[in-house]
């Protein structure tokens, strides 16, 4: 089969203009929670990236009817679901466990494959399990899958997290939506998806407060129906935009791009150097000189997000000065630092600190894309790279970003895909 790799010739300072597409990690979750009602539901700002594929896929196998129009997607939810995941598609894609909530609070049973492990560490899901029985289901593993069951539906529970997982809050937020009585969860994840999911389900009738706080109180209803929403603009990708005009030199308008969804990694660039301004629907940043190194930790948000990480070591990998990053919520994330090594940066691992002494040029290489985000950062280090580098297997790129490749050859980038066998 002919898979792509990208080529890249470094050296090209960055300029231009990019709009931002919508949140990856929040219209998946948004199509699987359109499970919880019958009916047509839309949600546009939909980017044209393959892990949508493949929820739409997903969802068809359930029962639902998609249709795909320009950057938006409508679902039509019937009546009776099917109630399997199957592991050909989760596997490809973790944001499938999302529909286990959804289908036992609306079919009462579920049965999803689990995940796997996956090249950014094991990723449990001890959390969505365990919440899941507290509000009454009854959940086990089974050749390969995760087989929950509440025939009489799921009642409200105070469910409180070891850890702010994205995931396990989503799950348990959906199934509770439709619970009786009202279930609490402490310590829930507040990243900005999140937000946009409990807006888009608030819009399907449900009854949830605090948001973006660490306790979700959600009062159950007994039926929602569909809606029409907008997918809140990616923050990675944003962040990955930004990281790119410090790291080249460059001077990037990021249109749709929201500040605030972005702090702390904004306030790093500034250290770096980079000049951040706010401008009227957008965010520019720019760049003048070499990058300061900067000094991050991984953390759930508000904290740095892990899906920066690699961005933080590639533009480390060429600052001024030695900077230390701590993985904090992926244990296997720094895989790709040896990918990096192969390019002449000079790193080294130790647990989850990663301790980078930057070099005044990397130098082009072929490289492998382990996944989505360490993928692009790799991208990022070949065009500040002398020569070409090769990143092969970018079909991780793609499942996150669309037209990368075009967008970054369109700011001035010296970048193609390739076809291999
Ligand atoms: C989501 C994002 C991912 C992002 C991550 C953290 C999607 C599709 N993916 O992943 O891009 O990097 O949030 O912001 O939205 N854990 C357990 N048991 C569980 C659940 C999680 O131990 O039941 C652990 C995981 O192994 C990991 C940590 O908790 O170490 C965080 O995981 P979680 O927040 O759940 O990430 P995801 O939702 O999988």
């Amino acid at each position: 089969m002919a898979q792509e790799r990208l080529r890249i010739v470094g050296g090209a300072r960055l300029h231009g203009e990019v709009r931002v597409c919508g949140a990856k990690n929040s219209v998946l979750k948004l199509m699987a929670a359109s499970l919880l009602a019958e009916g047509k539901t839309t949600i546009s700002n939909v980017p044209d990236i393959a892990d949508v594929a493949i929820m739409a896929e997903l969802l068809t196998r359930l029962g639902c009817t998609i249709v795909r129009g320009h950057e938006s997607v409508t679902i039509d939810v019937p009546a009776v679901l099917g109630h399997r995941a199957d592991y050909d598609l989760v596997r490809k894609m973790r944001a499938s466990i999302n529909v286990l909530g959804p289908l036992v609070a609306r079919m009462g049973e579920a049965e999803v494959a689990l995940p796997g492990g996956d090249a950014i560490g094991s990723r449990g899901l001890d959390f969505h399990i365990n919440g899941l029985e507290a509000l009454g289901a009854t959940a086990h593993n089974e050749h390969g899958y995760v087989v929950a069951s509440a025939p009489n539906g799921l009642t409200g529970a105070d469910i409180e997290l070891d850890f702010p997982s994205v995931g396990a809050t989503e799950n348990i937020l959906t199934a509770a939506v439709l619970a009786k009585g009202t279930t609490t969860i402490d310590n829930a994840a507040r990243e900005p998806d999140l937000v946009d999911l409990g807006n888009f389900l608030i819009s399907m009738g449900a009854k949830i407060e605090g948001l973006g706080t660490t306790k979700l109180t959600i009062h159950g209803v007994p039926t929602m129906h569909p809606t029409v929403h907008a997918t809140i603009p990616d923050r990675i990708v944003t962040g990955t935009w930004a990281f790119a005009a410090a790291m080249t030199c460059g001077d990037i308008t990021i249109m749709g791009g929201r500040a605030e969804d972005l702090e702390l990694p904004l306030e790093k660039l500034a250290s770096a150097g980079a000049i951040v301004t706010s401008v009227d629907g957008g965010i520019r940043v720019r760049m003048d000189g070499r990058p300061q190194s900067i000094d991050i930790a991984t953390l759930p948000y508000p904290g740095f997000p892990t899906d920066l990480q690699p961005m933080v070591i590639s533009l480390n990998a060429i600052a001024e000065g030695d900077a230390i990053v701590t993985e904090n919520v992926f244990e296997g994330r720094f895989m790709f630092v040896n990918e990096l090594i192969r390019l002449g940066a000079q790193i080294t691992v130790d647990g989850h600190h990663a301790s980078i002494r930057g070099v005044e040029q990397l130098s082009g290489a072929p490289v492998a894309a382990t996944d989505i985000r360490a993928g692009a950062g790799l991208v990022l280090a070949g065009l500040v790279s002398e020569g070409t580098t090769i990143v092969e297997d970018s079909f991780h790129i793609d499942r996150g970003y669309p037209n990368f490749a075009e967008e970054l050859a369109s700011l001035g980038a010296n970048i193609t895909r390739e076809s291999v066998e």
